[in-house]
């Protein structure tokens, strides 16, 4: 079994190549299961600038072979997470890449500018957010829109690596990669969230209190797959793949098709400590 599992992203070092996805993990009820320093990186729930409230509940629905969700992106906004989830992790020795969001690309890149004067290692933005200036179309389906986004990020983020989360609910994935990359993405992530929706019999409505939500878990494993081994051979960049990854060997698959390190998402909701098994898991395939 190999000693040193260590990978480096864009010049950071993580320890293993296994992190936490952003959303299914916070300190104060993971950091129960587990040191957060023995996974390669712990990634946080989307920050925006201010407090965004979130969506009514129910958020989230059961599905074959995973689960919907609809948070909302539900966050206590900028100060709070430096002051508190940021703090939290560093003094316990984390690397920690703190994933961004907003409503608009000023948005993005003011939350990134405050980020970079931190000890936050890596930033990832999450670009399904819609655009409130731009009649609402998500920043990471259309190649223009989430390359301005990124240039302006690039701009403020003072030499801080960007990590560009894509979205799945494209026709082309490798179209937004390569747009990102060319304006300065350092690395990417895939895959966010596919589009979803459950109704439910007796109530002929939807399930969930928003309408439609994001399908993860297992079901999303070779979309996400597939999206990792198209992107490699559209970028070079470094890519964390992530999507329905419930073991070692799941993990090792998103390797082989071209990820240099992978996170675990909903794995975690069904077993908080699973990002750590997976890791003792995936030792035994490298
Ligand atoms: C409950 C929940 C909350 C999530 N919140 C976020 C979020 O705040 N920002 C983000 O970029 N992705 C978010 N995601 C997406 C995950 O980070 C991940 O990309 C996706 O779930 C696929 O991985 P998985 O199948 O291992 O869960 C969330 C996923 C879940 C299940």
């Amino acid at each position: 079994m190999v000693k040193d599992t260590s990978v480096n992203i864009c010049g950071v070092r993580l320890k293993n190549p296994i992190l936490c996805a952003s959303g299914t993990y916070n300190f104060r009820e993971s950091g129960l299961y587990y040191d957060p320093a023995a996974l390669g990186c712990i990634t946080t729930k989307s920050v925006s600038l201010l407090p965004w409230d979130g969506n009514d509940a129910p958020k989230i629905a059961e599905a074959y072979g995973g689960m919907l969700n609809a948070i909302g992106l539900e966050n206590r906004g900028l100060d709070a997470y430096i002051k508190t989830e940021l703090k939290m992790l560093k003094a316990a020795g984390a690397t920690v890449m703190a994933n961004v969001v907003g409503r608009t690309a000023e948005e993005y890149a003011e939350v990134a500018g405050a980020l970079a004067a931190t000890d936050v290692d890596l930033l990832e933005l999450n670009i399904s957010c819609p655009n409130v200036k731009d009649s609402g179309i998500a920043f990471g389906t259309d190649p223009k829109t989430a390359a301005g986004l990124v240039a302006g990020v690039k701009k403020a983020s003072g030499g801080k690596p960007v990590i560009v989360k894509l979205t799945p609910n494209v026709t082309d994935i490798t179209e937004i990669a390569r747009a990102v990359v060319d304006a300065g993405a350092d690395g990417l992530s895939l895959i966010n969230t596919l589009k979803g929706m459950r109704i439910d019999l007796r109530t002929k409505q939807p399930v969930l209190k928003a309408g439609g939500g994001g399908l993860s878990g297992p079901a999303i494993h070779p979309v996400a797959v597939r999206m990792v081994y198209e992107t490699r051979r559209a970028v070079s960049v470094p890519i964390i793949g992530m999507g329905g990854v419930m073991t070692g060997a799941d993990a090792y698959e998103l390797m082989l098709a071209g990820a240099v390190a992978v996170a675990v998402g909903t794995a975690a909701l069904i077993d908080p400590a699973a990002p750590l098994r997976i890791l003792e898991e995936l030792k035994v395939f490298l």
